[in-house]
């Protein structure tokens, strides 16, 4: 354990547990300059207790062992506690972190098996912002939760079922199988369901055959089924290629889309029929719920058959909860849906623990999304008013981050560039995406997400690569930097601020898990490349005074670029050796 925030918890923790059952600590990073952390905890404890919070502050904060790895501990009037760590043990902390590839990050004690239901494109529609939202935050969260060593399953819960298809299948007949498949296959899938549903709208004899086709699909008419799957194979084409340009590793073993779950619908109605939890209303089938009311003030009915015997959206849902917690046996399913799915989702929850198929609500979490906007802090639109194509912006940045690199740097070949811009083209958008709050809403500005200035990715790539050049320049390997061998030292508040924000990447990574929020991530990696800024510029590294602190300090520049690479990883973002 590398880490002096756990460490102190680990400490205090008893400490608290003794005085009152299940009081917490909370300790925090410390907001007054010459201190490290400070502990929250007394103040509520006190309450609890009936005494005085700079009493108990004293009282919590007088162990002994508390004293072996803070150099002060201050109590205020408040009840605080401020701690500032001893300048021994941190460099002995940092020095074990730099000697440990996990960088302190614990391996989950009881690992879970987690399905994530994210990115979910729609056949013949192309990807929005929306999916480029759940497709980069899902990844992450992927990666974080794998990194602390549960087993994720990846479902793409793809829209390749419904009643559109009817429709989708006439076009495609009209305007020739090969024509109607070039179109998809080349990524103009909005422009396919437009005309598709321009013709269904124009003409009663395409709807009389729309609706006799989807009667032939539903029934599963072999040729019918065929043509289905060019529709889903054409558009999978191209959400692959998406996937690759983004660096995503979505793969078509991971698409668990709404069709696989159609033949599961019939029992789940039934299952829930046998359960007594049906009531008809208007002809459909429906579940109420406690809690759910309408407007007006009745109850809200989640509908899982409608009155023509179909099935949708709903009853769909309510058949992935019962195949992620009854065949897959997860321990937890998340849902990376934008958030005016929120009732929906949370209802499907309701009625999936209600049938018993959700072990405990707190299994199955939403995690909810905003919006990405235009300029005009609209929905972000292209000139024309249409949704804008995924593809057309990624690689966009990637021609802006190109542009970007090849003025600064001069050293790199062609080969080396384009595939550098591709890193922080596709990082900026990934990064920007990623740093905000995901419940908040955010303006898509190329200009600011592929800026080298201020809390962008490229700022970040770029910290890292300066971290990097200092060994280039002098010819040595940061390998031999990192393994533990190389004693860190502490002495200027610089070299201090660095080694304590290096030994908070544990708690930064755990933080953002835990509440399924990457941005959290970004915050401290953009926070530490801070403080290797202000380090570097106050601490000659190869000048260094004597030969101890210019290998601490280089150590320290390969700890810090290992630790920005790290973090970026964890968010999907890939870190350039030079740019
Ligand atoms: N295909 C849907 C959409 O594009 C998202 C599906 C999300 N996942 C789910 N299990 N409902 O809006």
């Amino acid at each position: 354990m590398a880490a002096p925030a756990q460490i102190i918890a680990a400490l205090l923790q008893p400490v608290f547990a003794e005085l009152a059952e299940g009081a917490d600590p909370m300790l925090r990073p410390s907001s007054r300059s010459g201190f490290d952390f400070q502990v929250n905890g007394s103040i509520a404890l006190a309450k609890k207790l009936g005494r005085r919070p700079d009493e108990v502050a004293t009282l919590v904060s007088s162990g002994v062992a508390l004293k072996e790895v803070c150099e002060s501990i201050e109590v205020t009037p408040q009840g605080f506690v401020n701690l500032r760590l001893d300048d021994a043990f941190l460099a002995a902390c940092v020095s074990e972190l730099a000697g440990d590839s996990r960088l302190g990050v614990e391996i989950a004690a009881t690992p879970l098996t987690v399905v994530v239901d994210y990115s979910a494109p729609n056949v013949a529609k192309e990807m929005h912002a929306g999916h480029l939202r759940t497709t980069v935050i899902g990844d992450s969260l992927c990666r974080l939760l794998e990194h602390f060593g549960h087993r994720v399953i990846r479902e793409n819960h793809v829209g390749d079922w419904g009643t559109q298809f009817g429709m989708l299948i006439e076009y495609l007949l009209d305007v020739g199988e090969t024509e109607g498949a070039h179109e998809l296959s080349v990524g103009d899938l909005d422009g396919f369901y437009r005309q598709a549903r321009a013709a269904f709208d124009a003409s009663p004899e395409v709807q009389e055959r729309a609706r006799r086709r989807v009667v032939a699909l539903q029934s599963g008419d072999a040729e019918t089924l065929r043509l289905w799957g060019v529709l889903v194979e054409e558009s999978v084409g191209y959400f692959e290629e998406v996937y690759a340009k983004l660096g995503i590793g979505l793969t078509r073993d991971d698409i668990v889309g709404e069709s696989f779950y159609n033949p599961m619908l019939g029992d789940v109605v039934a299952e829930l029929d046998a359960k007594g939890l049906l009531v008809e209303s208007d002809g459909a089938k429906c579940v109420f719920v406690d809690g759910w009311t309408t407007r007006e003030g009745d109850p809200l009915p989640l509908i899982v058959q409608k009155s023509d015997g179909g099935y949708g959206y709903a009853t769909t849902d309510l058949a992935t909860l019962w195949d992620r917690f009854g065949r897959i046996g997860a321990d937890l399913a998340v849902y990376v849906v934008g958030a005016p799915q929120a009732q929906h989702l949370a209802m499907c929850f309701a009625v999936a623990a209600k049938a018993g198929w959700l072990p405990s609500p707190e299994q199955a979490v939403h995690v909810a999304f905003g919006s990405v906007l235009g300029a005009d802090r609209k929905m972000f639109k292209s000139r024309a008013g249409a949704t804008f194509k995924l593809v057309d912006l990624l690689d966009e940045a990637v021609q802006r981050a190109g542009e970007a690199v090849s003025a600064r740097s001069l050293e790199l070949n062609d080969s080396e560039r384009a595939s550098v811009a591709r890193m922080v083209g596709i990082g900026a958008v990934k990064y920007a995406d990623l740093s905000t709050d995901r419940l908040r809403d955010y303006v898509f500005d190329l200009d600011r997400m592929v800026s080298f200035d201020g809390n962008t990715g490229p700022y970040l790539q770029y910290a890292r690569v300066r971290c990097l050049s200092i060994f280039r320049k002098a010819g040595l390997d940061p390998a031999d930097y990192l393994g533990g061998g190389v004693p860190i030292q502490v002495g200027h508040p610089a070299e201090r601020d660095l080694a304590v924000a290096l030994t908070g990447f544990p708690a930064a990574a755990s933080a953002a898990l835990e509440s399924w929020s990457p941005h959290k991530l970004c915050a401290y990696i953009y926070e530490l490349a801070g403080f290797y800024t202000t380090f570097f510029e106050n601490c000659p590294v190869l000048k260094a005074p004597n030969e101890e602190s210019k290998n601490s300090r280089l150590a320290l520049c390969a700890l810090s670029a290992t630790v920005i690479g790290q973090g970026l990883s964890l968010l999907g973002i890939e870190s350039p050796e030079r740019m």
